[in-house]
């Protein structure tokens, strides 16, 4: 038996009390679904700045009604103390997701990306310390490598930010540490490397690739590819994020605490790849893209590539990822033909 499932099986004889915040976007909302089907109770947190009630509404319609009533919603700031207090009360387990994701959208506005995700964070650890959760898991960031070229990234090889919003996840990183040294208060850093998956938004300037790309083959719009297509990604699908959430917050491997793990699955598809990849997968769920891809810049703030060494993971918390890009877009894909397709052109 796999560790997670270990992991799975525990908790359902034992439930415990979950805060997730950011827990109407796209990693809380799937976070939330995993955690009420095992059984537990779950706290969640959100000012709806990215995330929307439908994600909730859809975690509804997927669990019991029995399951839906252990979970209780705090529509609220992580910029305001007094939410994060009040949403950390009794809580077991913190899984920290609120922030304002997007490279291009803090470089827009870096003063907005920096409240959330600096000050919000602060907020978020001052609250669980002196609720003394047990253990507070919280969203870091590949893009913390900045422009080191090493290739797969290693945990403790880490290169100058390229975006404000890299800064912020850095940020993150150090103040645990510290929250560590001057407190004793344990966390754990999940450094995400493109999680995809059901219910990411394909919607606005700032949507990630895989849901933008999607959405613009379902509706037949043109697929913009930015730089030559040689952007490389380690695409991983939302199921080994919330693996990799459940072992970190119930670890109880002494030498796993105060530790940044990479959240990935260890491979690298190229952009060109991933439009083949899409355009495949979109056929056999009987949608046709004929159009070619439209090549322009590169973007400002992006890392050429990306492609994680997850040793440690596998080591420290017994990580194992179930689904490799092809099986998580595989899994996914019948969402977005589903929830997209009643607005093709
Ligand atoms: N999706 C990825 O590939 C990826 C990669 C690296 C890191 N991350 C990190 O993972 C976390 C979740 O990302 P996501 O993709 O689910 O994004 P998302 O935008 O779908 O979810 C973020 C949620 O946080 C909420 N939120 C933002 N600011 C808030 C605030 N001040 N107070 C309360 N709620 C607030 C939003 O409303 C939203 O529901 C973020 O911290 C993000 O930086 C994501």
């Amino acid at each position: 038996m796999s560790q997670y499932q270990q992991c799975c099986e525990q908790l359902q004889q034992q439930p415990k009390t979950w805060l997730v915040t950011g827990i109407a976007g796209f990693i809380g909302s799937n976070l939330l679904e995993q955690l009420l089907l095992l059984g537990q109770r779950v706290v969640g947190l959100d000012n709806f700045s990215t995330g929307f009630q439908h994600n909730l509404d859809e975690v509804q319609a997927t669990v019991s009604a029995e399951q839906w009533q252990n979970f209780k919603f705090i529509q609220g700031d992580i910029c305001n103390l007094e939410d994060c207090q009040t949403a950390c009360a009794g809580v077991d387990y913190v899984l920290h997701q609120a922030a304002l994701g997007s490279v291009p959208r803090s470089i827009e506005n870096p003063i907005a990306t920096n409240a959330s995700n600096i000050s919000g964070f602060v907020n978020m650890l001052v609250a669980a310390k002196e609720a003394q959760v047990k253990n507070f898991v919280y969203a870091a960031s590949s893009s913390t490598y900045g422009d080191h070229p090493a290739l797969p990234k290693k945990e403790e090889i880490i290169g100058n930010p390229l975006s404000p919003y890299a800064v912020t996840k850095y940020v993150n990183e150090l103040y645990a540490s510290v929250f560590q040294r001057c407190y004793g208060f344990n966390s754990i850093g999940l450094r995400y490397f493109n999680i995809f998956g059901k219910r990411q938004t394909p919607d606005g300037a700032y949507a990630a690739v895989i849901p933008k790309w999607t959405a613009a083959m379902i509706q037949g719009d043109t697929v913009y590819i930015n730089g030559d297509g040689s952007t490389s990604r380690d695409f991983n699908y939302i199921a080994n994020a919330v693996q990799a959430n459940l072992l970190a917050a119930t670890t109880e491997n002494p030498a796993a605490l105060n530790q940044i793990y990479n959240v990935a699955v260890g491979g690298r598809t190229d952009l060109n790849q991933l439009f083949n990849m899409l355009t495949e997968t979109l056929a056999k769920n009987a949608v046709h893209y004929t159009q070619a891809a439209v090549y322009r810049d590169f973007r400002a703030g992006d890392v050429r590539h990306s492609q994680a060494d997850i040793s440690k993971i596998q080591t420290l918390l017994g990580y194992q990822p179930q689904f490799n890009i092809a099986q998580g877009i595989e899994q996914a894909m019948p969402w977005y033909v589903q929830h997209l397709q009643g607005s093709a052109k």
